[in-house]
């Protein structure tokens, strides 16, 4: 196996796969809520950054629905995270923020789309992972859309799988 990159050493805590513990939670003024499962995977091959996948399943039917991959990176000697995201729905986006011990913390900074992506738009993005004391990852993101304010998406709570 590759040594970690130093650059990306501060994210260590994140390594491995992780499944949802108990399905996640989401919600939208606009929209039902709703339950999912996701599987996150976090790896890397040396290179000064981190590799994700995540992917999120109805949580009764198991059928696929929403989709992420992208790559993590970190200004050199700073706690300043960049998130690059690409979505099955089209969507594509840069967060960032600021890496504080085991809690990541990011706004999305550009977001680009395919002029065929369904409506409405997101036009703003915040996410929160924080590792907890008793070992489970935690993730939250919030959205503003053309019509709605920032307002909680999604939550949701995974376990170390390998
Ligand atoms: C709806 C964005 C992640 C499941 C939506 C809507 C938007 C959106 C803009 C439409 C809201 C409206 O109609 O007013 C996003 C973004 C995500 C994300 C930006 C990630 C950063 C997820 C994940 C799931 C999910 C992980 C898990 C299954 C849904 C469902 C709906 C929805 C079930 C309602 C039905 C639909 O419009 O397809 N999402 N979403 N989303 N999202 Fe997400």
């Amino acid at each position: 196996d590759v040594p970690l990159n130093p650059a990306v050493l501060p994210l260590d805590w994140l390594l491995g796969s992780w499944e949802s513990d108990e399905p996640g939670e989401g919600s939208f003024p606009t929209i039902p809520p709703f339950r999912y499962t996701e599987t996150l995977h976090f790896s890397h091959v040396g290179q000064p950054a981190i590799n994700f996948t995540f992917n999120a399943y109805h949580s009764e039917t198991k059928k696929p629905l929403h989709r992420e991959c992208g790559f993590i990176r970190i200004q050199p000697g700073t706690n300043r995270a960049a998130f690059i995201i690409a979505q099955n729905s089209g969507l594509v986006e840069i967060e960032e923020g600021e890496l504080s011990g085991h809690q990541l913390s990011l706004q999305s900074q550009a977001l680009a789309r395919m002029s065929f992506a369904k409506e409405p738009h997101v036009q703003q993005i915040c996410r929160l992972f924080q590792l907890r004391a008793d070992g489970k990852l935690e993730q939250t993101v919030s959205m503003a859309t053309g019509d709605q304010p920032l307002t909680q998406h999604l939550h949701i709570t995974y376990r170390r799988s390998s």
